[in-house]
Parts: C-alpha cells; structure tokens; sequence
C-alpha cells in the first residue's frame, strides 16, 4: 500500500517535526503557569512571550497587539462580539460577506439575535468582494466590516487593504479572517490596514486548538472569554503554553520559508490544474485563476458526485475534500460556491485538493491520474437499475437515507428492516451521496439506532445513515 497523498491542508496542516520539539518539554518538565511568581512559571512565562513576538513579527505587528486564543474560532468571534458588544453606543450595523467561514458567519446570526443588524455583500464569480458595495453598505450606524483575506474552499484572496481603506476614510474598524492566508502569503498588518486580523496554527503546520487575534492599539474591544486577567485582561484563561510554544516555532518556520514554498506550491498547483485540464472534459476552475492562494485547486467535474469522487480517492490513498471539512457531514452544496453563483449541480460535484509543505510533484502527477480515472470510471456509471421501479412500494416519506457499498446489501437491508417491523423504502439516493450503488433505503432518523441495532445483529454491511432535514 503506497504512503497516503495528503491533499487537504486548507482542513488542517501536518504538525511540522521542529514544532513538535517545540512544544514537548511544556508538556514535561516545564509545565508551570506561565502567571505564578515562582520559579517554575518563568519559563513557560518566557516561551509564551517569545512566541507572542515571532508571530507579531509574521505579519508585522507589535507583540502586545497578539491576544491568544483557542483558534481561529475563537479570533474570529472575539473580533465581531468584542467589537460589536463594545462599541453598541456607536451603532448595531455591521458588513461582512456571504462567503465567510461559518466562524464568521454564524456569529453574525447570534448578533443578528441580539439586535444588530448584518449586511452579507455577494461576491462575483470569482468569489470577490467589491470594495465599492463595502462603501455603498455604510449606514451612519456601522461599527465593523469583516471580509476574509484568503477564501477556505476557493482560495481566492480579497482586496482586503482597500476594504480597510474605505472602512477607515468612515471611521470604521476592519476585521480579516486571515486563518488560510498567514504563513502561505505576505501578511502584514500595516500594509492590509486592518484594525484585527485572526490566526490559526494548525493551518501553518502547527498544533490544534490555539489561534491568535492581532488587536490593532487603541481598538475598543470588549472581552469574549471572561475571568482572569490573562492576555493584559483581553482573554481569561490559562495559556495554552504546549499549543503557544508550538505556534510560535511555526510562525518561525512559515516566516523563514514562505517566499520559497509559495513558488514551490504555485507552480504544483498550476501542473496540477493543467494535468487535470488536459485529461478531463467538462470540467471547471472555480475561484480567481490569479488572486488565488498558491495551493488551492478546486475544480467542478461535470455528472460526477463530489462525495463518490472523494470515496474513490480516499481508496486510492488520497485525502482531499468537497467544500469545508465543517461541512462535510452535510449534503446542502457549498455556500461558497453558491455565492459565486454557481449551479448546486456543480458545485456538489465540486473537488478541493489544497497542496503545502509536504507535497511533491510525484503525488501531484499520482492525483491527477486517479481523478481522471475515477471521472471516468463514475461518468461511466449506469443509470438506477430497471429494477428499481419494482422494488418501490408506495409512497414513504422518511427523513434519512441508508447508503450501502452495493445494490444486493440494500436490498438485503430492505428485507432485514421489514422482517424486524421497520418502516422503509427502497430509493435512489440523492446525487450528492451516490456512492458507485443505485440505492439507498429511506428511513426514519428516529429510528436511527433500531437500524443500527438490526444491522449489526444480521451483519448487514452498510456504509453510513445520512439525514436528509
Ligand atoms: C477561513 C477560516 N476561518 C476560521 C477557521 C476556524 O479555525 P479553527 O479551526 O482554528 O477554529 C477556519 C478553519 O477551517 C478557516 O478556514
């Protein structure tokens, strides 16, 4: 079995080895809290400080401008519910945009429950914001414009220091979700003009759960975690002193090799894109070709399921994704591609392969052809067997679907379920969950665990329960 191909570093990044040894004595020897007088604290004191400047200095900042956080969440919250709770005198009114990670996004639905009131700006095909709609947006009670730097699922990166731009000749702060563009683009914070900028360090090849937020001097910002007085009273709660540590070797690393790797990986994209062109017909280049983070490929296949295209792959040994990996328990189509105006059609049959540090031109030219393979290999599927007609009994409108690796075990699933007095129907299931097999058993969710229960007691083999509310 060849090594696994790794293609999905926009979901999460491997922990880089120098990283590693980075964290590991915080989680041995010196494990004292960075607050306490005695000596134990002082060096987790110090490497929580030292990190706090190598990742100021990635983008720029000052290191008392670093707040820590639990990721990038964690920043992104902080920054809209800090900003809006904070300066609610001033007005209710946020901008943000429709293609916005949901960490974005969702806090804005709570804030929409708290009485303010959001404008989601679209963007054009290519998934840009206009700057001109930011200004147009601007109502005497705006308070923050959040607009992402670089997009999660398309890559495409924003004009986010003109949208600063307009926000301040307003008097307005600027917030940028920067999670997937620090460490594979230039980021600064004086260049971009923004007044916060959120990380993450598992997206730079470093651990999970520890994120920072670059708060501009002077920003009013209320606290979103409260409690101790931590992070100069910005955020309660011991420090993540492994996790920072670890960050901040990251921050170290991406700064040393960022100008080489974006070469690197733009050239692997771009032979990949162009791999991919020439052996596959009907196919799409969603996102900006130009303005485009370097390891960001996502392409539409035409008549092909993305989740079935993810299946064949991961069989094939490549990890790769359909949208967000928040998402990918879900079979609504990506909100991203939807908002650039996509048809749902393609964007469920969309594929996100995201490159970094570890992919070598090998795999690039390995993945290329086990797509087209596998294009070739589902546009080639038949159609739902004659058969299934017959095998329909009435009209049953269940809320969840039964998928399993080929039509006889759903066929035998059907009879299973009936003989132990469980409602069911032998269905098509809907495009995006194909799997290679024509049929899927629709079920009550309710009755969710009676079926697993069934299942495994007759060691019927299925793949997955997916629902459909
Ligand atoms: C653009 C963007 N923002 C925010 C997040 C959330 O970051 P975290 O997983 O560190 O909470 C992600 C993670 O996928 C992201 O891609």
């Amino acid at each position: 079995m060849p090594k696994k191909i790794y293609l999905d570093y926009a979901a999460t990044t491997p922990v880089a080895p120098e990283v590693q040894e980075a964290m590991m004595p915080f989680l041995g020897e010196l494990f004292g809290n960075p607050s306490s007088v005695h000596s134990a604290g002082q060096e987790p004191r110090v490497a929580v400080e030292r990190a706090r400047e190598k990742i100021a200095e990635l983008i720029g900042a000052r290191s008392e401008e670093i707040v820590f956080t639990s990721g990038g969440t964690e920043a992104d919250n902080t920054a809209l519910e800090g900003v809006a709770f904070a300066n609610r005198a001033r007005g209710n009114h946020l901008i943000t945009s429709t293609i916005e990670h949901h960490a974005v996004l969702e806090c804005c639905r709570f804030l929409e429950s708290q009485g303010f009131v959001v404008t989601y700006l679209p963007v054009d095909r290519n998934g840009l914001v206009d700057p001109a709609e930011v200004e147009k947006a601007i109502r005497p009670e705006t308070i923050l414009v959040s607009v992402m730097l670089a997009n999660n699922e398309v890559g495409t990166i924003q004009p986010v220091s003109v949208i600063a731009d307009v926000a301040k000749r307003h008097g307005i702060y600027c917030h940028t979700d920067a999670v997937q563009a620090v460490g594979h683009i230039p980021v600064d914070v004086s260049a971009l003009g923004v007044d916060l900028l959120s990380i993450s360090a598992h997206k730079l090849c470093g651990p999970k759960g520890v994120g920072a937020l670059f708060v501009r001097h002077g920003t009013r910002l209320t606290p979103f975690l409260h409690g101790g007085s931590q992070e100069r009273g910005r955020r309660a709660s011991t420090e993540n002193v492994p996790g920072i540590a670890g960050f901040g070797q990251a921050a170290e690393l991406a700064q040393v090799e960022l100008p080489t790797e974006m070469v690197r990986l733009t050239s692997l994209r771009d032979r990949m894109l162009s791999g991919l062109q020439q052996k596959i017909t009907d196919m799409e280049y969603n996102g900006d070709p130009v303005r485009r983070l370097p390891g960001n490929v996502n392409i539409s296949l035409t008549g092909v399921s993305g989740e079935a295209m993810l299946l064949k792959l991961d069989l094939a040994g490549i990890c790769a994704s359909t949208g967000s990996a928040c998402n990918s328990e879900s079979i609504d189509p990506s909100h991203v591609l939807r908002a650039m105006g996509i048809s749902a059609e393609q964007a469920q049959s969309s594929l996100r392969l995201t490159l970094g540090k570890w992919t070598t031109e090998e795999e690039v030219d390995r993945t290329v052809a086990a797509v087209a393979g596998a294009v070739s290999t589902l546009r080639a599927a038949p159609p739902a067997p004659p058969s299934l007609a017959s095998v329909r009994p009435g009209r049953f409108n269940g809320d969840a679907v039964v998928l399993f690796p080929d039509a006889a075990t759903s066929i035998k699933g059907a009879g299973v379920l009936k003989e132990a007095g469980i409602e069911n129907k032998l269905v098509a299931p809907p495009p995006a969950l194909r799997m290679g097999c024509d049929l899927a058993l629709e079920i009550y969710l309710s009755r969710r665990s009676e079926v697993e229960q069934v299942f495994n007691e007759k060691g019927v083999n299925y793949s997955r329960i997916v629902s459909l509310t």
